[in-house]
């Protein structure tokens, strides 16, 4: 059986289909203080494929809720999805006093799980912070699909060197481009340079491809640059398009059209699905 968390539902159910197995009903609500409350169809599956972006501090919280009702409904089982696994990117103390918050969360997941499959963490090590076997899903695979058949001689950018590997299954994956990538200095949360890419971009489309859009500082940046050497078209493509606070409109204003990401998280940009791939993970 398949349980969706909140945020996930359309993930969940394409999941379901491609896996051909059922869908359980959940109700999510509330008590009257504000704690969640979730309650899932019984059912005599032995195997619950728990969905769930960590979208937010609450969808930890209901995460860890699915994961025990779906023992309570009596799965022996337990496979944890979590597409988009929040609190990733803090995968070290960067600084004296901080937590590993990715090891924490990661701990509390795994108290309720007997396997976790997650799609295209910021640092694929965060793998190694759960107790039972976990394995990171490169989404990104699907990205080409959300590309138009007809880039000109296509440049694939990453915004930084750590997403190179980011670019490179993208172009493999649509089956040609060159690949370069920014320099980038993050001066703070919202603040970033980026320099440093020497392709000749004139009259060539170009994508931009990262992990995740959060504030939409390093996508802006990056496409303030490209404009600058006069390419074709530019497509911001990204697994997790998370677009915090004023991230669509930074991008807007940066002359982005439009953005292309997956189901890891739900949004209209969400125009390609990862199940595909998460159901290969499961069979
Ligand atoms: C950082 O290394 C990540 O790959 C992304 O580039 C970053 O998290 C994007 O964040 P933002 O949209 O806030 O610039």
């Amino acid at each position: 059986m398949i349980v969706s968390g909140s945020a996930s539902q359309s993930l969940a159910a394409r999941l379901a289909a491609e896996l051909n197995e059922p869908l359980v009903s959940v109700d999510y609500d509330r008590f009257p203080d504000g704690e969640r409350y979730v309650q899932i169809e019984p059912t005599d599956s032995d195997r619950a494929i728990v969905v769930g972006s960590t979208v937010s501090s609450g969808a930890h919280i209901e995460l860890l809720q699915l994961q025990d009702a779906a023992r309570e409904a009596g799965a022996e089982q337990v496979v944890t999805v979590i597409p988009y696994m929040g609190y990733a990117r803090q995968d070290k103390a960067f600084n004296p006093g901080e937590p590993v918050s990715a090891r924490a969360i990661a701990q509390a997941i795994s108290t309720g799980t007997d396997r976790i499959l997650t799609v295209s963490p910021h640092e694929e090590t965060v793998c190694e912070y759960f107790s039972p076997p976990a394995t990171a899903i490169a989404g990104e695979r699907r990205l080409a699909k959300a590309l138009p058949d007809d880039l000109i001689d296509p440049a694939i950018i990453a915004p930084d060197e750590g997403a190179v590997s980011i670019a490179e299954t993208v172009r493999d994956a649509y089956g040609g481009g060159t690949v370069d990538f920014f320099r980038k200095v993050r001066h703070s949360g919202t603040d970033v340079d980026v320099t440093g890419v020497e392709l000749d971009l004139e009259e060539r489309d170009v994508v931009i491809v990262d992990d995740i859009i959060a504030t939409g500082s390093t996508m802006s940046e990056s496409v303030a640059q490209l404009n600058t050497q006069q390419p074709n078209r530019i497509f911001v493509a990204c697994v997790h398009a998370l677009l915090a606070r004023n991230a669509r409109t930074k991008l807007s204003r940066a002359g982005v059209a439009s953005v292309l990401g997956t189901d890891t998280i739900e949004r209209p940009e969400s125009t390609v699905s990862v199940a595909p791939l998460v159901a290969a993970a499961l069979s």
